[in-house]
């Protein structure tokens, strides 16, 4: 042997004694411990990298910082979400973002399959890339969780879209422009049995958060906010998405709190605070004749501050399909400018919209406990389609009387609508 190759084989025999050593005592690894070591201090540095990987690992935890993630810098930390993702998903590890750390992120997607166990804890702040020509790719999208099953986002922290910018350039701020695509900040796309809890969710770009083609989700305890006025920031968005609760969930922004969409059965929505905002929604159903398939929504427990719209079914002129099976309790209106409406006749486009044959037809919708102020006269407004009345709509012990208590009083009106009431009905339809 050469000198130089008998140098080489002891650095590889301590490299391979400090890793080795490294995997035996990672369970008990501490600071003051590895201040024993000796050696050169790089190869200290990187022993100490090396451990504090394998100590997080050992835990089943992936910190994005030590996959080249720098917080608090303004600059963009997308690679190194990414290379911890792929680390956490193909082990089955938590994926945490530290608290009091901001990262900023362009359009990204997690995907799966992951192995089990795979979670997603933000205790920091994630906050979106701000150069809008970073979403060239698909407009739509800002942060993607696509087929992953049974994974939990949590952790306390917030998900900012930073979405001023988007904002200002929105045709419907901006008469003069035209209406393009916005991002959606957080989509989760085919995610069955999944948990999305405890977050804070700010300023999206358009969307906060959005389901789709989701089965079986938990969404709760869950803050939502966006100025009033932000265009299309609509709080939780359900669509193609079977068996869900949204509870305990505190949502203002410019658009619904939350909307329900087509392709949507077994909805549950229970104590949730809503407003600012356009309130829950099922709908728009309908849009550009297309079919729609709503059943089995319930909300109960929320409370409605200063809100557009409390409670809304709305649908296009010349879609087909149905929403049926709907019910709406135990709620309180503070202020809303229109506490219940079905609006068969929603048109949400600069063009007017041509009257048409063909609707989504409304059947079994009840209202059941629901108390308190509209900021206009009409409390209830039935708008049904002239084509396909609604059917099966129940009232019971609903009172809503004017916020400014002036002697005018509420009216309720109704077209082309068939219901029922139970207890007390304040006000009562008068037909036009
Ligand atoms: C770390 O190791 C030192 C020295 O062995 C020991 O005194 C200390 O209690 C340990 N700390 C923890 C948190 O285990
Ligand atoms: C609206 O957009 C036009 C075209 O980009 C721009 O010139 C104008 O300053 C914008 N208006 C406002 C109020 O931002
Ligand atoms: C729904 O998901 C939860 C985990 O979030 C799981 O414990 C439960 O078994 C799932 N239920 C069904 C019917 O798959
Ligand atoms: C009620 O709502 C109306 C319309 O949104 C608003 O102008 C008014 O200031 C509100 N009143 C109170 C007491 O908040």
């Amino acid at each position: 042997m050469s000198p130089k190759s008998v140098v080489l084989s002891v650095f590889i025999l301590f490299l391979s004694f400090g890793l080795c050593f490294g995997f035996y005592i990672e369970d008990k690894y501490n600071e003051t411990n590895y201040k024993y070591y000796t050696g050169p201090r790089r190869l200290m540095k990187q022993q100490h990298e090396h451990f504090m990987r394998r100590t997080r690992r050992s835990k089943g935890r992936v910190n994005v910082d030590d996959y080249g993630a720098i917080a608090n810098d303004g600059r963009d930390d997308t690679e190194a979400f990414e290379k911890a993702w792929n680390e956490a998903c193909s082990r089955g590890y938590i994926l945490v973002v530290p608290e009091k750390c901001v990262y900023y992120l362009k359009p990204i997607t997690f995907s799966g399959p992951c192995q089990p166990n795979t979670a997603f804890k933000v205790y920091g702040t994630i906050k979106a890339w701000p150069h809008m020509s970073a979403y060239e790719k698909d407009r739509r999208l800002w942060i993607m969780f696509d087929n992953v099953l049974n994974l939990v986002v949590d952790g306390g922290g917030i998900i900012d879209g930073n979405g001023w910018k988007w904002w200002q350039n929105s045709c419907k701020v901006n008469k003069s422009l035209p209406c393009k695509d916005a991002p959606t900040a957080v989509t989760f796309s085919q995610c069955n049995n999944l948990k999305v809890v405890n977050l804070n969710f700010k300023n999206a770009q358009q969307m906060h958060v959005r389901f789709q083609r989701c089965f079986n989700v938990t969404a709760s305890n869950l803050v939502v906010t966006a100025p009033g006025n932000s265009p299309n920031t609509d709080g939780i968005h359900v669509t193609e998405t079977q068996t869900m609760v949204i509870s305990n969930s505190v949502i203002g922004t410019g658009d619904d709190c939350i909307s329900i969409v087509s392709g949507s059965n077994n909805i549950r929505v229970t104590n949730v605070i809503c407003g600012p905002g356009h309130g829950i929604s099922i709908g728009s159903l309908g849009a550009g004749n297309s079919e729609a398939e709503v059943s089995d929504v319930v909300v109960n427990r929320a409370i409605l501050k200063g809100t557009t719209n409390g409670v809304r079914i709305k649908t296009w002129q010349g879609g087909y399909g149905y929403a049926k099976n709907i019910k709406f309790m135990n709620i309180v209106m503070r202020n809303v400018t229109n506490p219940i409406i079905i609006d068969q006749n929603y048109c949400d486009q600069k063009e007017p919209c041509p009257e048409q044959e063909s609707a989504v037809q409304l059947s079994n919708v009840v209202y059941q406990n629901i108390r308190g102020t509209s900021a206009s006269e009409v409390a209830i407004k039935f708008e049904c389609s002239k084509t396909v009345r609604c059917r099966e709509i129940y009232l019971q012990d609903v009172i809503l009387t004017p916020e400014d208590g002036g002697d005018t009083g509420t009216v309720a009106a109704c077209e082309n609508v068939v219901y029922a009431n139970r207890g007390k009905l304040h006000p009562q339809c008068s037909f036009s």
